[in-house]
């Protein structure tokens, strides 16, 4: 980001803790893979999602104008949403291609856990109000929409929604760069985890750039 996202938060607090925790981790979310075999599978690729996904979310804000939204919360929750899998993954490397996990919490805890975890333990050096901190918390433990997506509580504002379909959107949509390279029209090609093969268009018309 060549300005900073963090700038984007009202809240003071919020803008500190983003600040303190993009200077902690750097060296995790510069180094770390997003998630090995579903997407952002490179080095550096869980700050490109980060990235991404606070993107998006800004965007899903301007489509929709009249929610009534905290941006602060949405902003935050983006940066930072995905910072437990810097405890899920070892750094993208040509020793882990084929065995990425880190085996700290994947398994037993998850990144939903994690980050939430990590956020609170900072929101606890700072004087707020706790019902305030528990959604602020939520932003991260509830980014993932579904239980077997290792959600610790489902979705309960609308903040979050957004945050959902920002994340969703990009993780669905980055594995389809290096795929749709090698596919050619009317064939079917797989993309990062997801269930099924996707057909490419047979219009005539429709150039590929
Ligand atoms: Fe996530
Ligand atoms: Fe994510």
């Amino acid at each position: 980001m060549h300005k900073k996202g963090s700038n984007k938060i009202k809240n003071p607090i919020l803008k500190e803790v983003t600040n303190r925790i993009y200077k902690d981790y750097k060296e995790a979310i510069m180094n770390k893979p997003a998630t090995p075999g579903s997407h952002h599978f490179f080095k550096g690729g869980l700050l490109y999602h980060l990235y991404s996904v606070t993107r998006n979310a800004i965007k899903i804000c301007e489509l929709y104008p009249n929610l009534g939204v905290d941006t602060d919360l949405i902003v935050f929750g983006a940066l930072v949403h995905d910072i437990g899998k810097t405890k899920d993954f070892k750094d993208y490397g040509d020793d882990n291609k084929n065995n990425p996990k880190s085996g700290n919490s994947m398994d037993l805890l998850g990144h939903s856990y994690e980050g939430a975890h990590i956020v609170e333990n900072y929101l606890e050096q700072y004087e707020i109000d706790d019902q305030f901190k528990n959604q602020i918390i939520h932003m991260i433990g509830s980014h993932m929409k579904y239980s077997e997506w290792g959600v610790l509580v489902l979705p309960k504002m609308l903040e979050v929604i957004i945050i959902n379909y920002a994340d969703g959107m990009d993780a669905d949509l980055e594995p389809a760069h290096t795929i749709l390279k090698n596919a050619e029209k009317g064939k079917k090609y797989k993309i990062g985890n997801a269930p099924r093969e996707y057909y490419k268009s047979l219009n005539k018309y429709y150039e590929e750039n």
